[in-house]
């Protein structure tokens, strides 16, 4: 197997600047890019429960890896103007892990779990009464035939975020009044995300060298900070530290990253589907072998994307290249395979 290091996958990866990405999180709903319609319905429900002097109701956001889930919740509670609590469902292995935080959270408050869909049964369904009647019967002695203890907590807020929304089962799905769905953002949204960053990073950028990194960052935000950060060390070492659209190029070519923001091992794939399986259909294990990766790794990081923006097709038989694939490879979908093509994953 092949140890890639990737820039284009929307899950947080090692050479990640967390901080960095922190620090350039938006901390209001005024600065938040994108999401329009999402955005505009958390104002309205936010506002009427702080009219009301309530907590805000239970909050769902689900949608894909990168989109800002994380980064939206903690506006909630800014916006709010409450404290925050954030954790993720695999460390919430049993029910005391939850109690901790339960009895720490004051009136109103936010308890964020990320990867909701991964709570252990017996977790979620210690939360439910929880989560409806802000009520817990817990048993703090271990001794056999103790006594739960009733606890009334304060009103809270509970968001969940989950990249899969479906492996939520209904009885959690129910308990949230709200249910917002994050979607791709348009390579607009994304040139003004990574203007906004620039700006707050002190890198000059024009117009230009923002769209060419937006158009590369498949949608996402966190891809596309992530790509800011080598086009702004390309720019100083190469340049005079101004990132414009050639330098951007420049930069993101050198990297191994097409202008659909497509990487090697992306293109490692399609060129195996099209080249040595005629298009296919191809079996995912038979195409994992060809490129030496993991079948799992490209079921989870490599054909969401090309699956999203049409490349491939899923079908009983197999993956089937489409005609989109074969032109942005400048291959021709009629022509008998041509011999196999050598692979330069690195
Ligand atoms: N940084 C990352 N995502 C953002 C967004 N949606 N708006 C502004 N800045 C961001």
């Amino acid at each position: 197997m092949l140890m890639r290091k990737r820039w284009v996958v929307p899950t947080p990866t090692e050479n990640d600047d967390e901080q960095m990405l922190v620090a350039l999180r938006p901390r209001n709903l005024d600065e938040y890019i994108g999401q329009r319609e999402v955005v505009e319905r958390l104002r309205i429900a936010i506002e009427a429960a702080k009219q009301r002097g309530e907590p805000l109701e239970h909050l769902l956001l689900y949608g894909p890896p990168g989109l800002g889930k994380t980064t939206l919740a903690h506006i909630v509670a800014n916006e709010m103007g409450v404290g925050i609590i954030a954790t993720t469902a695999p460390s919430l292995e049993r029910a005391g892990d939850v109690m901790g935080y339960l009895l720490s959270l004051k009136r109103g408050e936010v308890l964020f779990v990320d990867e909701v869909h991964r709570l252990p049964r017996h977790v979620e369904e210690f939360l439910y009464p929880v989560l409806e009647m802000f009520r817990v019967d817990f048993n703090i002695s271990k001794r056999p035939g103790a006594k739960p203890h009733r606890f009334e907590l304060p009103p809270f807020t509970f968001i969940g975020a989950t990249t899969k929304a479906g492996n939520l089962s209904k009885p959690m799905r129910d308990r949230f009044g709200l249910k917002f769905r994050l979607d791709f953002y348009s390579v607009e949204e994304l040139a003004q995300i990574v203007k906004r960053a620039a700006d707050l990073l002190g890198v000059p950028i024009d117009e230009g060298g923002a769209n060419e990194i937006a158009r590369r960052s498949r949608g996402t935000p966190r891809i596309a900070n992530r790509l800011l950060r080598r086009v702004r060390d390309y720019a100083q070492v190469k340049s005079d530290g101004k990132i414009n659209a050639e330098i951007a190029r420049q930069a993101l070519t050198i990297e191994g990253i097409d202008e659909l923001g497509l990487d090697q091992l992306d293109r490692d794939y399609l060129t195996v589907l099209i080249c040595e399986f005629n298009g296919g259909p191809a079996g995912l294990e038979a195409i994992a072998a060809m490129v030496q990766e993991d079948a799992r790794t490209l079921e989870e990081m490599v054909e969401p994307f090309l699956l999203q923006i049409g490349f491939i097709r899923r079908t009983h038989q197999g993956r089937v290249a489409t005609v989109k694939a074969y032109q942005h490879l400048g291959l021709e979908p009629t022509k008998l395979p041509q011999p196999s093509l050598p692979l330069t994953g690195n």
